[in-house]
């Protein structure tokens, strides 16, 4: 099998290095890659962005299996493409990639559904949405309509921050047509988890579930980020709850788009919150998450690609996958100054070493190599992760991989797994 991952982040060096595992890979290909996916894979210079060159170089090359790992080409039909040109793409087409496209399409599919998700109502005007706002008072949830790679939430604690978010999306257009329209929604309370599910347009098998951490500082205080850190298993989580929520949010999903003609192939991931009525959704998005896909990964037991090639052909109804007992936590280090202007070109010592630590694995992302030596070249630059006989043990080898790791522009948040 002759393979091609689409991306340069941590999730991509961790696929990318999953796959390189399997007996049945002839050749591995990343676009763009980045110094980590290079010592498992071979770098294409092609932007994850640029479909036509995607497809160009799979025919060329007569790729068999195309994983992508960010959203952004598949919301814009990176899959369609790849299926003109007879290549085969773990990943759904534009109209299903709307789950995460369009948060008010993934919430007309979970009404459509019957999967339990917060009360909403979708706005595209500014005025009905400011009169909303105030008729229901906070907390409340804004939500640009579009694809805003993360940035397009805001719960807000007051009516004020709730009209400033509305503003800012709807007036300002801050994340541009993104904004163009909002959902606006109940404001739920409980513990996050993210559940992933490999689907086959038909079926679907469990990935794992993960808690990731969003925010910047210790104890989930500062600015979002793309994630700071994740776990899996999620400390807590019931043993049943994963297949309780194939059952009542994942199944549910795929049978409804199915039935609309546009079935999802790929890995859906639910963002879901534990709330005193039970697990409700938060969103869908059509991919691995990062750095979760680090941690589910480093548990996989099965060969990965097998299970890539069955879900796109159609095949996971008789699939099984086998996974270690072992936790994984997996910490994220972040140049200084991110989620803003990120400190970059300092050099990073000691990764050697870190991969030296019984059960530590070191994923790539904002990484360079420049004379020889990698330098910091991005916001989020390496995910530490470690497999542990429980979260204590798995936490307690990432944060010694970490103190081995010099590199003194690294952010870090000091209590993932804690
Ligand atoms: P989303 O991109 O929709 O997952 O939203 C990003 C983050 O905003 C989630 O991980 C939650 O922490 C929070 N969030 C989203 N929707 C809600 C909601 N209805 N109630 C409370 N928090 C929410
Ligand atoms: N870590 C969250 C995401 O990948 O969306």
């Amino acid at each position: 099998m002759r393979v091609l991952v689409v991306g340069s982040g941590g999730r991509e060096h961790a696929l990318c290095w999953s796959l390189a595992a399997s007996p049945l890979l002839t050749r591995l290909w990343c676009a763009p890659g980045n110094p980590g996916t290079a010592t498992c894979a071979e770098n294409v210079p092609i932007a994850a962005a640029d479909i036509a060159a995607l497809v160009g170089f799979a025919r060329e090359n007569a790729v068999d299996l195309v994983v992508p790992g960010p959203e952004a080409p598949l919301v814009t039909g990176l899959a369609d493409a790849l299926a003109g040109a007879g290549v085969r793409c773990c990943g759904p087409g534009a109209a299903a990639a709307r789950l995460e496209g369009s948060k008010s399409f993934a919430k007309e599919v979970a009404d459509a559904a019957g999967i339990p998700t917060a009360l909403w109502e979708r706005f595209e005007d500014a005025g009905e949405a400011l009169a909303f706002v105030r008729r229901r008072g906070a907390p409340i949830v804004v939500k640009a309509d579009g694809l805003a790679g993360g940035k397009g939430v805001v719960v807000a604690a007051s009516t004020e921050a709730a009209e400033a978010a509305v503003a800012d999306f709807m007036q300002a257009r801050r994340l541009g047509a993104a904004g163009a329209a909002v959902v606006i929604e109940e404001c739920l309370a409980g513990d996050e988890v993210s559940l992933f599910a490999l689907c086959d347009g038909t079926d679907a098998l469990l990935l794992g579930a993960a808690r990731d951490h969003k925010r910047l500082g210790d104890g989930d205080t500062g600015p979002n980020t793309g994630g700071m850190g994740a776990v899996s298993p999620p400390p807590g989580l019931p043993p049943e709850f994963p297949e309780a929520a194939m059952a009542g949010i994942i199944r549910p999903a795929l049978a409804e788009l199915a039935r609309r003609g546009t079935p999802f192939r790929g890995v859906l991931f639910a963002g879901l919150m534990l709330t005193a009525d039970g697990p409700k959704l938060l969103e869908f998005n059509v991919r691995f998450g990062d750095p979760e896909c680090q941690v589910l990964l480093l548990r996989l037991k099965s060969d990965l690609l097998a299970a890539l090639l069955a879900a796109c052909d159609g095949e996971l109804g008789d699939f099984d996958l086998r996974w270690r007992e072992e936790a994984a936590v997996g910490v994220v280090l972040a140049a200084r100054g991110y989620p803003g202007a990120a400190a970059q070109g300092g050099v990073i010592a000691g990764l050697p070493q870190a991969a030296e630590i019984p059960g530590a694995y070191v994923f790539h992302a904002g990484t360079e190599v420049q004379d020889g030596r990698i330098v910091a070249a991005g916001g989020r630059v390496l995910t530490v992760c470690a497999l542990g006989g429980d979260t204590a043990a798995a936490r307690d080898s990432a944060y010694r991989a970490i103190a081995a790791i010099d590199w003194p522009d690294a952010i870090f948040r000091r209590d993932i797994g804690a």
